[in-house]
């Protein structure tokens, strides 16, 4: 896919890496330097999306792993379509929680599937759609784990896996920064939230 204008960066990590309060503080920098930016997300960034997220996150009893790698797809593929697409056509900085590489990680690594049919399924989704800058905030799940728990909230399906299944999908997402490390940024996200901020903030500066 042609990127015109815009620019899109996208957010990853395990649960409680910090990732949702990272878009929010980069999506301000951003702003305040005169870009019209987007915040969105996935599974759930557009209206067909809040529904798959529904089932993807709240569905009681399993999901076939294929029809879970399908449903994060459909999900991906509207999103783009829908919301992504238009905004980088408009010229604006997306910012993202989570794309194409979560699958891999949770639906490859995490599950029984093969990473590379669940990255391919993804590109077809959404004609090759690839991001300019990924921010991989690395955390171990352990210390992630501490973070969920002391928010107080229910864990959804994948929050609820067990440790092993957070440590596959860590090592998923460092071997996917190491394979493409011109697209990823890959930061120690049990720092200080506001010196991760700096380090994003310089990698960002050579883009806008
Ligand atoms: P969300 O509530 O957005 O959590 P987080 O703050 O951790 O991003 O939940 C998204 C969950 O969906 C998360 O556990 C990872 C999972 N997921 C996949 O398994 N595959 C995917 O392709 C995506 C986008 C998310």
């Amino acid at each position: 896919m042609t990127r015109p204008d815009g620019l899109w960066i996208t957010f990853e990590g395990g649960d409680g890496s910090g990732k949702s309060t990272q878009a929010a503080l980069l999506a301000e920098w951003i702003s305040d330097r005169g870009r019209t930016v987007l915040r969105t997300r996935e599974p759930g960034g557009s209206d067909v999306g809040v529904l798959i997220r529904d089932i993807v996150l709240h569905h009681r009893g399993d999901i076939a792993p294929r029809a879970e790698a399908l449903l994060y797809a459909a999900d991906r593929a509207h999103h783009v379509a829908t919301v992504v697409r238009p905004a980088l056509e408009r010229g604006e900085v997306v910012i993202q929680d989570r794309y194409l590489d979560s699958s891999v990680a949770y639906q490859g690594a995490g599950r029984v599937l093969d990473a590379d049919e669940v990255r391919d399924l993804s590109l077809w989704a959404t004609g090759g759609a690839l991001p300019h800058l990924t921010v991989l905030l690395d955390i171990d799940p352990v210390t992630a784990r501490h973070r969920l728990d002391a928010d107080d909230k229910p864990f959804d399906r994948l929050e609820a896996e067990k440790e092993e299944f957070h440590a596959r999908v860590r090592e998923a997402f460092l071997a996917l920064a190491m394979a493409e490390p011109q697209r990823f940024l890959v930061v120690d996200a049990s720092t200080d939230p506001e010196d991760i901020a700096v380090l994003i903030r310089a990698r960002v500066s050579l883009l806008v």
